[in-house]
């Protein structure tokens, strides 16, 4: 089994080490709306709920190569919302090709051609047809590691989801190491135990 040192060893080794090991990551597909009011929409596989009462979500974003922020980031600080959309099979490309780099005066979900329609409380559109989706606003940043890291904790204001969801979780999208994904098809019940 290999060892890794971090401050010793490559960061490149690093980063590859722990996006392969701590899968399968859940998927974000974050949208948000600009002060000048382009939809944005990309995905966000550091992220996780963090309590239930209020029920709280977290999402790392990190800066781009030349420091500056990416748009999801400007975004929820400029305008203190966004909606956190699940990636269901049928989503699956077309989240994956809006984690490209688009200028911020260019909407992904345009571009893309993902169907949105109006959120119930926050301004930014959920997608249509995911099989769950969070609407959030802005509790929390905290700026973390040496990129730094926006550490982005966000409460959730209306919750969206298939019923079914609460049955089977089967058919939503999770991120693995590389460009990999897997998609929910088995699942171990132990409630009898
Ligand atoms: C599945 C997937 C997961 C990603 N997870 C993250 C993440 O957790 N944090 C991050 O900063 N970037 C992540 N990225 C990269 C961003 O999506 C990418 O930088 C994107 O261009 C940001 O878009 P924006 O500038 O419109 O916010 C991920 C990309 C993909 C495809």
């Amino acid at each position: 089994m290999k060892t890794l040192l971090p401050g010793k060893d490559e960061q490149k080794e690093i980063s590859k080490a722990i996006f392969s090991i701590v899968v399968p990551r859940p998927i974000a597909w974050i949208s948000t709306v600009s002060k000048e009011g382009v939809v944005n929409l990309a995905p966000f596989s550091f992220f996780n709920a963090v309590t239930t009462k209020p029920p709280i979500i977290m999402v790392s974003i990190g800066k781009r190569k030349d420091g500056t922020l990416k748009d999801t980031d400007r975004n929820i600080r400029e305008t203190g919302e966004f909606v956190v959309n699940f990636v269901s099979k049928e989503f699956l490309e077309k989240m994956h090709l809006s984690g490209k780099d688009y200028p911020p005066n260019e909407s992904e979900a345009e571009i893309l051609n993902v169907p949105t329609e109006p959120s119930k409380i926050v301004l930014p559109p959920k997608v249509k047809g995911v099989p769950a989706a969070l609407e959030c606003k802005l509790k929390e940043i905290v700026e973390i590691g040496d990129t730094p890291m926006s550490l982005i904790f966000g409460e959730v204001v209306a919750i969206h989801f298939e019923e079914e969801l609460l049955e089977t979780s089967k058919g939503i999208v999770g991120r693995l190491g590389g460009k990999r994904y897997t998609i929910i098809d088995n699942e171990i019940d132990l409630s009898n135990l």
